[in-house]
C-alpha cells in the first residue's frame, strides 16, 4: 500500500516527497504534467536567505521585512520559523549540488530584491528555480522515487473529515482510478493562471488542487490576494526577473525618467506601472548602463528571453513592460506543520496560504517557502502512516466515472476555450491591480453564467486515448470555481491591503487585519474573517 500520494512534481512535492522517503516511507508522485516543467522555473531571480555569510543583516531584518510586506496578514509564528530555517535550507540545497553563483571567497552569491533591507536573495545566476528543481528531480530519481506522470487530480476520497485516497485520470490510458493512501500532500501549486493572456504563469497553473480541496471541505483563504509581478515583456507575458531591478536596473517612462523605486515591493511597483499603461503611456526596463559584461553575468537567460520575443538588447534598448499576474498568496490554509482542517490531508507551496506572505509576497520567498515546508510536509505526513489504515466504503469513484462518461456521452458541445479567454480577460480588467464593487460583481455574475453554461455540455474529442478536451474542460471547471473564490474574497475585503487595491475603499482597515477564510459545507459556500492567532 502507499503511504504518502504527492500531488505536483514542482519544487514543494519533489522536496516533501524526498523527505518522506528519507524516513522510509512508500511514495507515489502524480503530476498533470513532467516534474520539469512546473512553475518552479519561472522563480528565475533567487531564493531569500540570512546565511553565515550574508553582510549586514539578521534574522530580524529578514523578519521585519516579510512581515511588513504581508501588512499585518502574516502568522507571526509561521514567519519567524521561515526566517529562522532560511539558512538550513540552503545549505540542504548546497548540499545536494544545487549550482549557487558564487562570490570570489566561495561564498553563495547573494542580490537584493525589493522590499528587503539587504542584498538576501541567493541565486544561480538568473535560472534559480530550474537549478533548484533539476537538481530535486534527479534526487528523486537517485532514490527511486514512483512518479506517475500525466495524471489529473479528479478529486479527494474523504471520509468522516479523515482523507484516505485520491480520484485520477491518467491522460495516457484514460482510465479513471482510485488509489488509496495513508496521507496525501497537496502541491499542484498556485491560480495565478486563471488570469489566461495576463499571466507569466504556465499553462497548466489552474488552481486545481485549490478547488478540488475546497470541495471535499478544507479552508480556504486568502484568495482575493494575487500578485502582479512589474516586468513582463510587453504584451508577451514572459517574466524579465526582478533581478533586473535587483542589479541595478531601472524602471523610465517615456521620457526616460524613473518614476518609481525600483525595488519597493512589487504591489507598488506594479501598481506605479499600470498606473501609466491606464494613462496609455509607455514603461521600460533601462539595463543600458550595467553593460554587456554584467547582464551576461547575471541575467542571461532575461537578455535572450529580450532578444527572442522582442528583437531587442538590453545592452543598447529600453525593453517595454507591463505588469503581469505572477503569484497568488491564498490558498489551502495550512498551521505549521503543513497539515490541512482535513486530518491526513497536507498541503504546501503555492496551493497553500502557509501564514507567510499574508497580503503581498516578497521576491525570493517562494522558492524557500515550497523547498521549507514541502520538506515539512513530507516528515509530518511520515509520522501519520503508523496509523492502522481504515479502507475508503464511500462510492466516489463511481460518481466521478459517471460524471466522465456523461462528458463523453453528451452531444451538447459548446466552445469552452473561448470562455476561458473570456474569463482570463474579464480576471485581469475587473478583478486585477485596481478593484471597485461594481466591477467585481459583474466579475462574479459572469462567472456564474460561465458555470451555468459549461454544466451539462459534453466534449467534442470522443477518444479514450490522451484525450486533452477532457481536462481542458476539467480545468475549466477548477478555474471557475477559483475565480469565484478571488472575487467573492475581493468584494468582501472592503479596504486595499497589499496586493488587494480597491479604489473604492483605498485606505487599511485594522478590522480587516483578519484572513478571509472560504468553507465549503452541506453544499453550501460560507464566507467569514477570521482572527490571524
Ligand atoms: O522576479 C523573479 O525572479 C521572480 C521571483 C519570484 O517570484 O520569487
Amino acid at each position: 500500500m502507499i503511504d504518502i500520494i504527492v500531488i505536483g512534481s514542482g519544487g514543494a512535492g519533489l522536496s516533501a516527497a524526498l523527505s518522506a522517503k528519507k524516513k522510509g516511507k512508500n511514495v507515489l508522485v502524480i503530476s498533470k504534467t513532467y516534474p520539469t516543467h512546473s512553475q518552479t522555473c519561472q522563480a528565475q531571480g533567487g531564493i531569500n536567505a540570512v546565511l553565515s555569510s550574508t553582510k549586514d543583516d539578521s534574522i530580524e531584518n529578514y523578519f521585519n521585512d516579510t512581515y511588513k510586506a504581508s501588512h499585518k496578514l502574516g502568522k507571526k509564528e509561521h514567519i519567524e520559523f521561515f526566517c529562522s530555517n532560511s539558512a538550513d535550507t540552503i545549505n540542504w540545497l548546497d548540499s545536494i549540488a544545487v549550482a549557487f553563483s558564487r562570490d570570489e571567497d566561495g561564498n553563495i552569491s547573494q542580490r537584493k530584491f525589493g522590499g528587503t533591507k539587504a542584498k538576501r536573495t541567493c541565486y544561480s545566476s538568473d535560472y534559480t528555480g530550474l537549478k533548484i528543481l533539476h537538481t530535486l528531480y534527479d534526487q528523486c530519481l537517485k532514490e527511486n522515487i514512483s512518479f506517475q506522470d500525466e495524471s489529473m487530480l479528479l478529486d479527494l476520497v474523504v471520509e468522516k473529515n479523515i482523507v484516505k485516497g485520491v480520484i485520477i485520470y491518467n491522460l495516457l490510458t484514460g482510465d479513471i482510478k482510485q488509489i488509496e493512501s495513508k496521507a496525501v500532500i497537496l502541491a499542484g501549486g498556485g491560480y495565478a493562471g486563471v488570469y489566461t493572456g495576463f499571466t507569466t504563469n504556465s499553462y497548466a497553473t489552474t488552481g486545481d488542487c485549490i478547488a478540488i480541496a475546497y470541495k471535499a471541505g478544507s479552508k480556504i483563504s486568502n484568495m482575493e490576494f494575487v500578485q502582479f509581478h512589474p516586468t513582463a515583456l510587453e504584451n508577451k507575458n514572459i517574466l524579465i526577473s526582478e533581478s533586473a531591478r535587483g542589479e541595478g536596473g531601472y524602471l523610465v517612462d517615456e521620457d526616460e525618467n524613473r518614476f518609481v523605486d525600483e525595488l519597493k515591493p512589487r504591489d507598488e511597483v506594479a501598481r506605479a506601472i499600470f498606473t501609466k499603461n491606464l494613462e496609455g503611456k509607455k514603461v521600460y526596463l533601462d539595463l543600458r548602463h550595467l553593460g554587456l559584461e554584467k547582464i551576461n553575468e547575471t541575467m542571461p537567460q532575461e537578455r535572450r528571453l529580450v532578444q527572442e520575443f522582442m528583437k531587442l538588447n538590453m545592452e543598447s534598448d529600453l525593453i517595454p513592460i507591463n505588469p503581469s499576474s505572477h503569484y497568488s498568496m491564498g490558498g489551502i490554509l495550512t498551521q505549521l506543520n503543513t497539515k490541512t482542517s482535513i486530518k491526513n490531508l497536507y498541503a504546501c507551496g503555492e496551493c497553500s496560504q502557509s501564514g507567510v506572505h499574508g497580503a503581498n509576497r516578497l521576491g525570493g520567498n517562494s522558492l524557500l517557502e515550497i523547498v521549507m515546508f514541502g520538506k515539512v510536509a513530507g516528515e509530518e505526513a511520515s509520522k501519520n502512516t503508523k496509523e492502522d489504515f481504515v479502507g475508503i466504503s464511500n462510492d466516489k469513484l463511481k460518481v466521478v466515472k459517471e460524471k466522465i462518461e456523461n462528458l463523453f456521452e453528451s452531444n451538447n458541445y459548446i466552445d469552452f476555450y473561448s470562455i476561458k479567454k473570456e474569463l482570463g480577460r474579464l480576471m485581469f480588467e475587473n478583478v486585477g491591480l485596481f478593484r471597485e464593487e461594481k466591477k467585481l460583481k459583474t466579475a462574479l455574475a459572469k462567472i456564474e453564467e460561465f458555470q451555468n453554461s459549461i454544466k451539462n455540455i459534453g466534449i467534442k474529442d470522443k477518444n479514450k486515448i490522451y484525450n486533452k478536451n477532457l481536462t481542458d474542460y476539467l480545468e475549466l471547471e477548477n478555474m471557475l470555481i477559483v475565480s469565484q473564490m478571488i472575487v467573492n474574497s475581493a468584494l468582501n475585503r472592503k479596504e486595499s491591503r497589499g496586493a488587494h487595491y480597491r479604489v473604492d475603499f483605498k485606505d487599511e482597515n485594522q478590522s480587516f487585519d483578519k484572513n478571509s477564510i472560504i468553507l465549503f459545507k452541506n453544499g453550501v459556500q460560507n464566507f467569514f474573517f477570521e482572527e490571524i492567532k
